[in-house]
């Protein structure tokens, strides 16, 4: 058996549920590529990880497979109308406790307007560079985010639609509007119905997963007061925030790599939500869970994220633990540089690592913080041209590039890297 086996297997063994793969995955023939530490040519793997295509799929307007192809056409939310989320467990849980006075007492109320606008001109900058780079830009449109809403089972406002990449998982041609969590998230996908009937009567596919009734049920409310080292704990024992009452998931807990797509199980994203994107996926597709060290783990791609073929960026304080997998695989495994977000700077919504949340424009071009110092140093440095803009005040409602944005349409077709 060579280490590609090995990999293979072992990747396969993380899986709870078992399911034959197509015999289209069989081992490339130049393994000699895979090498550990290797230089960019040499991790340049894509040649070596490219098993056999599958054919294109129909011609649509959506078609994304991975985090790298060239992007051609990209949503990119918008927080205007936004409103601050009922202070609730979920907010909670997902929150630093140092901003929880900032939501009692703005729950339901616009964010604080001068924030909210230097936030509106950063992301409007980013839609003209993205746009001078070639890529086709749409915008959800807001609705009225402060209205309240009664369901059989609870009663909430909105928030926003600033973070497309937590809403829409785009596998290939199809759209899926994620069940999130979120009682505050509940109505989020009328935002993007404009835009998705469009892709839909253009050839897209259009998924609804069982929308999640948010009752109770769904919640486990004591895990809000645990300190780290308890909730880390609960989770190995597999308690979470949220119950596995009904499926949930949102799509930012996804990383997509062709044929492989990794997960994690989060506060917004349970089991059940996993399994059921198993079953929908069906055998083209394998869904792997990794596991980090992180207590409050919401959203894989402020810890996790691959670059491109051979070359995955890590959280240097969210471990995973499943990372010798790809090490192995002759995967190159690169440290997230140092955040230079200050502290005093508020971050509602997120952690100073939205400095690792990237959006690649190609293998070779990636759209980063300009005032992430040492990560443009770090991309530079792995040869990948940096398209710089700043975030810090959009960084606020929980998202850098990649949450703000949803890449809908990328150049390559579906294929195996494993
Ligand atoms: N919980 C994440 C959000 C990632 C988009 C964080 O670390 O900021």
């Amino acid at each position: 058996m060579n280490v590609f086996q090995a990999v293979r297997g072992a990747l396969r063994a993380m899986r709870t549920v078992d399911r034959a793969r197509k015999p289209y995955l069989h081992l490339a023939k130049n393994k000699s590529t895979f090498s550990l530490g290797g230089s960019r040519s040499e991790s340049s793997m894509a040649s070596a990880f490219k098993i056999q295509e599958a054919p294109d799929p129909k011609t649509s307007p959506v078609c994304s497979y991975n985090e790298w192809d060239r992007l051609e056409e990209v949503i990119v939310g918008r927080i205007d109308n936004s409103v601050v989320p009922p202070f609730n467990s979920e907010v909670k849980v997902c929150s630093p406790e140092k901003h929880w006075d900032f939501f009692e007492s703005n729950s339901g109320k616009p964010w604080p307007r001068e924030h909210l606008l230097k936030a509106i001109a950063e992301v409007e900058e980013v839609c003209n560079i993205l746009t001078q780079e070639g890529i086709t830009v749409r915008r959800p449109d807001p609705i009225d985010f402060d209205v309240e809403y009664n369901t059989p089972d609870f009663k909430s406002t909105g928030m926003y639609c600033a973070m497309p990449r937590d809403i829409l998982l785009i596998i290939g041609d199809e759209i899926i509007e994620c069940p999130m969590a979120w009682r505050s998230r509940f109505f989020e996908y009328r935002c993007y119905r404009e835009l998705i009937k469009e892709y839909f009567k253009a050839g897209a596919k259009w998924t609804t997963p069982p929308k999640p009734l948010m009752s109770d049920e769904l919640y486990n409310e004591d895990v809000v007061m645990l300190s780290a080292a308890e909730r880390t704990e609960q989770h190995r024992s597999g308690r979470h925030f949220t119950t596995e009452f009904e499926p949930c998931f949102d799509a930012a807990d996804f990383m997509r790599a062709g044929r492989d797509i990794f997960v994690q199980r989060s506060q917004v994203t349970n089991r059940f939500g996993i399994e059921w994107m198993r079953s929908h996926l069906g055998d083209e597709y394998t869904i792997h869970e990794l596991t980090f060290e992180d207590p409050r783990p919401m959203h894989i791609d402020a810890t996790f994220s691959i670059l491109r073929p051979g070359l995955i960026l890590v959280n240097p304080e969210r471990g995973c633990h499943q990372i010798e997998i790809f090490k192995k695989a002759g995967w190159d495994v690169v440290e997230a540089a140092q955040p230079l977000m200050p502290n005093e700077h508020p971050l509602w919504l997120g952690s100073q690592w939205l400095s690792m949340n990237v959006l690649m424009l190609d293998e070779d071009r990636v759209m980063v913080d300009s005032n992430e110092i040492p990560t443009i140093k770090m991309f530079e440095k792995l040869g990948i041209k940096t398209v710089k803009a700043s975030m810090r005040h959009a960084n606020s409602f929980g998202g850098g590039f990649h949450c703000w944005t949803s890449d809908i349409r990328r150049q390559g077709t579906l294929q195996s890297y494993f």
